[in-house]
């Protein structure tokens, strides 16, 4: 069954005013509803222009945007698009806008101009799912990088959006927390929810349904994690996944039973546990 598209970029450019070269030089992309994809590439590569793209923060210079059919070049259905897509950033001192945790997840809604109970409703949901319930009366500014990440994520989610945009926010996670909210993504893909989720740590790209590679502001290659893992990602440079590296080094070191590297896929499995 064809699902449909949330985004599709079709040959997509964009010149930041004043810069000598495009950021995004004709993208070609369509990501469908109930998808997880991981977007990665180099730094300046245009993962984070193509994000403000899809948010319809940023209008092609050429190409069109369409989400969920929305051609972002159409003004009056802009506010539709933000409702529909819910972009996280990176660093989340630049989207904390309450002093209080729940106060700050409530923002969202409060400014759908939502019902009370509706807001409340939200609120517990978005907390529970980011894990941070036990903090909801905390300060947000006192809170680390890490849960300050997380409470970014509970805002977007109070919005109940169609689609996530995920800017390199769990880059402030320790390791446990990555886990946490890789285990969050996972459930709220389960609840039907289309993830892209833009990333430099090649271990995060483990759990997607599909990797997609920017190179100079085009879609270079577009597959599964297992292709993507067996081989793919040395061709652009990517760092090996801790879990793969670990795998080399014991066949390395004869100490893998068989005395071959298994199959991306059979390590995936295992790294996954
Ligand atoms: N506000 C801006 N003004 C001018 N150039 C920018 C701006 N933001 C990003 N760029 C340039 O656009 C290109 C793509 O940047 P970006 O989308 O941030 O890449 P990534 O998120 O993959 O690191 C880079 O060359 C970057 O220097
Ligand atoms: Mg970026």
């Amino acid at each position: 069954m064809d699902r449909n598209p949330i985004f599709s970029l079709r040959g997509v450019e964009y010149t930041y005013p004043g810069a000598s070269s495009p950021a995004l030089r004709g993208l070609d992309l369509e990501i469908s509803e109930g998808e997880w994809v991981a977007l990665v590439g180099a730094n300046g590569s245009g993962k984070s222009t193509m994000a403000k793209i899809c948010n319809a923060l940023l209008i092609p210079t050429q190409g069109h945007c369409f989400v969920m059919g929305c051609d972002t070049r159409d003004e009056a259905l802009v506010p539709a698009i933000r409702r529909s897509v819910a972009l996280v950033f990176q660093n989340p001192d630049d989207q904390i806008v309450a002093s209080i945790v729940e106060e700050d997840v409530a923002f969202g809604p409060e400014n759908l101009g939502l019902p009370s109970p509706e807001i409340r409703r939200r609120v517990d949901r978005s907390l529970e799912l980011a894990g941070l319930t036990a903090l909801r009366r905390s300060g947000s500014f006192s809170l680390s990088g890490g849960q300050k990440q997380r409470l970014a994520l509970a805002g977007a989610l109070a919005l109940e959006p169609a689609a996530l945009l995920l800017d390199e926010s769990a880059s402030m996670l320790d390791p446990e927390g990555r886990l946490s909210f890789l285990s969050c993504l996972g459930s709220l893909k389960r609840s039907g929810m289309t993830i892209v989720q833009i990333t430099h740590r090649m271990e995060e790209a483990i759990q997607s349904d599909r990797v997609v590679v920017i190179d100079s502001g085009r879609a270079v290659w577009d597959g599964s994690p297992g292709d993507f893992f067996d081989g793919e990602y040395e061709k652009w440079s990517f760092e090996e996944p801790p879990g793969i590296a670990l795998y080399r080094e014991l066949l390395a070191r004869g100490l893998l039973p068989g005395g071959t590297l298994p199959d991306a896929d059979s390590m995936l499995d295992a790294l996954c546990l």
